[in-house]
Parts: structure tokens; C-alpha cells; sequence
């Protein structure tokens, strides 16, 4: 096999000057590759020269932790926190050099960590998405943990397989929760709209779809993201067009032949789980049919709170917004949220005198923005009572009972 070449341009150039930017851009690259040892070595040549690195400390710590050398990532860790680095477990990963064209971020291709270009914002965290508990757990334990200590995971024979299907009503937060595991560890995210691949690639979508899977393959950890699966999942008798029957099929494939070792998880997500194949849902396939509700008032309290960080407020109650707000979706609270705020800057454009946004603010952006997520929960509470075949939708049926 030929060595990728970024690896060697920026093996070339260190021959040349041996930058630690630039070990730090191989350590990153080789982590992209899944090449986990030689990251760490190259990690290691920047802790030769100056131990107390904090960034090639963190990237150390990480890519031990990959390789499953968890003595040598505690001992780096140790350190970290002895330095005082923020959240030394957590610290997130550097976005990773990417080759031209497959850039995680939409940005441009190519990038050096390190280099003058000051990096894009970390992406998004579990702390970001307000609520959703037993999803962010399940998650864990399929796809966090073992990336995070693969060494216990391959001794107990436990590795990454099959995917999630996230189902519920929208702005709920399905794509949030997708982008925020990917944030979680570091790896890359890669969406998917099958819709366009369809419509995009006629008569070559199912090649387009496999390449996404073997890039993903080879790039080492990544959250797959599946959108709109209904759509090209509905029962393939129900196709008209062939083209989504074949997209199908070739779901299948690349589902069962996805190797446990490659750290490539999918999550599918669906406004409409009744209308996808069963096929795919399958064991090791998407088995796991997750609910993803409105969020509850703690959640919406967290929800409005984030979204206002960073923007001038004064007394803002966000557990009595919370209570005002069931059944909220997510994308409701951030356009409530959103709307209060613009109400300030329209005033403060007509001439006014700069002010905070208030609980007026709120109250007059309450009358204005309304709950979505009612024709869903309608249409769901139909599947919940007279479709609930094999106790699919139980979650569903207690949430709507809940209620
Ligand atoms: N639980 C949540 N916590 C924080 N923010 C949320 C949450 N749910 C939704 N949001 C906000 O609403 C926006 C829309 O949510 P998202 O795109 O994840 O919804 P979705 O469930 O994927 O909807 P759709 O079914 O329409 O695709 C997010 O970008 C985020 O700002
Ligand atoms: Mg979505």
C-alpha cells in the first residue's frame, strides 16, 4: 500500500525543520489514518523537546489511549492535570489535517493545526444538547466507551457494531445529538442525505454511497449520519423509483459488511420509523430504535440558558420560561430564544438606547412563537396504539402516556 501523502509531505518537511507544528499536523493526520502508535510517537517528539506542551499532552494522552496503552494515557493525563489544563479528560481533539475535498468541517481542504490559521471552533458536546439522558447513554456505551478504552472492550470481545436509529419529531434535536457524539471524541462527521444522493447521483448512487462508506472506513473514527432514512428505507415494495430500492439494498451491504475495527458508527434518523424498511432494522443493522423527545423543563431551561450565553440578558427566569414552554421542540426554543433577542437589536436600530433582553422580551416572543411539535405527536400516538407491533414504539407509548 502507498503511504498517504500528506504523511509524507509533512514527513518531507520535517526532515527539513523539525517544527512541532508540524509533528503536531502528523500526530493529527496519523490519528485520522487510525494509525494510532505512530501518532503517538509523533506526539512524543514534541514532549521531547518541551514535556510541559499542553497540546501535544492532550493529543498524547488521546492517541495512547487509541493505541490501548491506557497506563502510558493516565500518565499523561496525570500530568495534564497537575499542569492545570482545562478538563484534562475532555480536552478536544484538534481538528484533524484533512486531505483536499473531505474537509470535516465544509472548510477549505487542506489545513495544518498549529499552523498561523487559528483553528475552528471545537465542535459541539453532549453539554450542548439539553436533556436526551437515555440516549446519550446508550450512545456511550455503543460507541464512546469503546473508542475511549479500547483495550477493555477488545478483552471482552465488545466491539463497535451496528448503528442507531434516532426517531421523533422535529428540531428535537436527532442531528444535535449525531454531531455532539462525533464532538464527543474527537471524530470526524459525516452527513448523509440520502434524499440528495438519490435525486443527485441518479444511476450512481449506490457508488456514491459505498464511497462514503469505505472514506469512512479509512479515515478512522466517524459518526455516519443517516438522514431522512424513511425516505429511501420506506418497504421496498412501496418504491416506485428502483433507484431508492437499490440504494437500499446497498445500505444493507455496506451495514453488514461494516468491520468492527474500523470505528465508523452510523446513526440514522427518521421523522417517520414506520415507514422504514424493516430490513434495516435487523440485528446489526439498526437495531436500536431511540426516541428522541421534546425536551423536559430542565432541558428546556438548559436549552434557553445556552442559547442566551454570551448575550446581554438581565433577570431572565429560565426555569419559569421552561415551565411556559411545553412541548417545545429544541429548534422552538432557540427561534423563542432567538426572536426575544431580536426584538433588543430592532429597538436599539430605531435609536433606542442599548438595553439587556428581559423577561418582556420573552413574553412578547411567547405570543409570537408556538409549540411544532403537535401534528407529530398526533400522528405518533396513531402508531403507538394500533401499530405498536412487537412493542416497537413502547417507548413512545409510555412518553405519550407520560405526558
Ligand atoms: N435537545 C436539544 N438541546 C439543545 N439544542 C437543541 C436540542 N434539540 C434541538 N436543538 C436546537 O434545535 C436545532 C434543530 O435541531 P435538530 O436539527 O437536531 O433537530 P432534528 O431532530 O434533527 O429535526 P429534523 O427531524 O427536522 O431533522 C439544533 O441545531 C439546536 O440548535
Ligand atoms: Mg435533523
Amino acid at each position: 500500500m502507498s503511504e498517504d501523502p500528506v504523511v509524507t509531505a509533512l514527513r518531507t518537511a520535517l526532515s527539513a525543520a523539525p517544527d512541532p507544528s508540524l509533528h503536531l499536523a502528523l500526530g493529527d493526520r496519523l490519528t485520522v489514518l487510525g494509525r494510532h502508535s505512530e501518532a503517538l510517537q509523533a506526539f512524543q517528539q514534541v514532549l521531547a523537546a518541551n514535556p510541559t506542551d499542553t497540546e501535544a499532552l492532550t493529543r498524547a494522552a488521546q492517541a495512547a489511549e487509541s493505541a490501548g496503552d491506557a497506563a502510558k494515557a493516565i500518565g499523561y493525563r496525570t500530568l495534564l492535570t497537575a499542569l492545570g489544563a482545562a478538563d484534562a479528560q475532555h480536552a478536544p481533539t484538534a481538528v484533524p489535517l484533512t486531505p483536499e475535498g473531505e474537509s470535516p468541517a465544509g472548510g477549505p481542504g487542506l489545513r495544518l493545526v498549529g499552523a498561523e490559521e487559528p483553528p475552528p471552533p471545537a465542535g459541539i458536546r453532549f453539554d450542548d444538547v439539553g436533556g436526551l439522558e437515555a440516549v446519550k447513554k446508550r450512545i456511550e456505551m455503543s460507541f464512546l466507551a469503546p473508542i475511549r478504552n479500547p483495550s477493555l472492550f477488545k478483552a471482552y470481545g465488545k466491539a463497535i457494531k451496528g448503528g442507531m436509529l434516532l426517531y421523533g419529531p422535529p428540531g428535537c434535536g436527532k442531528t444535535h445529538i449525531a454531531r455532539a457524539t462525533a464532538g464527543e471524541v474527537g471524530a470526524r462527521f459525516e452527513s448523509i442525505g440520502l434524499i440528495d444522493i438519490i435525486d443527485m447521483y441518479l444511476g450512481e448512487s449506490e457508488k456514491r454511497l459505498h464511497e462514503m462508506f469505505e472514506q469512512a472506513r479509512r479515515t478512522g473514527p466517524t459518526v455516519l449520519f443517516l438522514d431522512e432514512l424513511d425516505a429511501i428505507g420506506q418497504k421496498r415494495s412501496q418504491l416506485r423509483h428502483s433507484a431508492g430500492r437499490n440504494v437500499v439494498n446497498q445500505l444493507l451491504v455496506e451495514l453488514d459488511g461494516l468491520d468492527s475495527s474500523a470505528g465508523v458508527y452510523v446513526i440514522a434518523a427518521t421523522n417517520h420509523p414506520w415507514d422504514v424498511d424493516p430490513a434495516l432494522k435487523r440485528p446489526g443493522r439498526f437495531d436500536r430504535t431511540v426516541l428522541v423527545t421534546p425536551p423536559d423543563a430542565a432541558a428546556r431551561a438548559h436549552i434557553l440558558a445556552r442559547h442566551m450565553e454570551g448575550r446581554p440578558h438581565q433577570g431572565l427566569d429560565f426555569a419559569v420560561l421552561a415551565a411556559k414552554t411545553q412541548g417545545y421542540s429544541g429548534a422552538d426554543l432557540v427561534h423563542l430564544a432567538d426572536t426575544a433577542t431580536e426584538r433588543v437589536i430592532e429597538e436599539v436600530l430605531a435609536g433606542k438606547a442599548q438595553r439587556s433582553v428581559s423577561m418582556a422580551d420573552f413574553g412578547a416572543a411567547l405570543k409570537e412563537v408556538v409549540s411544532s411539535t403537535g401534528p407529530w405527536i398526533e400522528m405518533a400516538r396513531n402508531y403507538a396504539l394500533y401499530a405498536n407491533e412487537g412493542g416497537a414504539y413502547d417507548d413512545l407509548a409510555a412518553w405519550l402516556k407520560k405526558r
